[in-house]
């Protein structure tokens, strides 16, 4: 096997390829935020630090968004470790990594603890400042609207990937849940403030539609 930081080097090289030119929060630096997190989360709860660090920087590429052909996505991601020299074994414990970690409009929770570090670790750049900052850029490029007052009971019969939603539904629908849903002590500390200033911010941001604050 080649040493971790030759393998680490080339796989953010295979990435930055594959996700050049994504403009729906998908970009490079959401994968290297994951990976700092992971790496962050991984050493307080004791996980497996290579494989939660390979598993951040692919957990993407099997993403149902990304590819309509996720068998596919697999035997990349399996081939590409394959040439790094990673042994079977751990290619295994990376894709059992990687392979519950997106949301879907649905919570599993995945069976190994570094899947459940790399869900955090992605989960954590869904909310806060970034999280807001992604999912307005999610929702302009899907053509949705930012907000639409008293529309939340209509919201709830669209299916989680519907475009006609808006954006602030988003932080209903998934955005606020995931404070709760964070699998590990580590993950569920840092989620606080994070979680507290998107409350702060959808405060802030009916004040103002409402003109309250003038
Ligand atoms: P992740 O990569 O964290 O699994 P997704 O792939 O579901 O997240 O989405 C990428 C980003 O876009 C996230 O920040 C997510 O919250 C946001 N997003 C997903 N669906 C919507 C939506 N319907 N409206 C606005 N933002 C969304
Ligand atoms: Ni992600």
């Amino acid at each position: 096997m080649m040493v971790h930081k030759e393998i680490f080097k080339n796989t953010e090289q295979w990435i930055q390829k594959k996700f050049s030119g994504d403009a729906t929060g998908h970009d490079v630096w959401h994968i290297k935020r994951v990976v700092q997190l992971a790496d962050k989360i991984a050493r307080e709860e004791q996980a497996d630090i290579f494989i939660c660090q390979m598993a951040a920087y692919l957990h993407d590429i099997p993403d149902e968004k990304l590819t309509d052909d996720i068998d596919a996505a697999k035997q990349e991601v399996l081939s590409f470790l394959d040439d790094q020299g990673i042994s079977d074994d751990k290619i295994d414990a990376i894709w059992k990594a990687i392979k519950d970690v997106s949301f879907k409009g649905n919570h599993t929770t995945p069976e190994t603890v570094e899947g459940r570090v790399v869900q955090d670790a992605d989960r954590l750049d869904a909310i806060g400042a970034i999280g807001i900052a992604r999912t307005f850029a999610y929702g302009g490029n899907k053509g949705s609207k930012m907000y639409e007052p008293q529309t939340d009971e209509q919201h709830e019969h669209l299916a989680y990937r519907d475009s006609n939603k808006t954006t602030i539904y988003h932080f209903y629908e998934k955005l606020l849940k995931l404070k709760d849903l964070m699998n590990t002590e580590t993950a569920k500390s840092i989620a606080e403030s994070r979680h507290q200033f998107m409350e702060d911010f959808l405060q802030q941001f009916y004040t103002e539609w409402k003109g309250d604050d003038c």
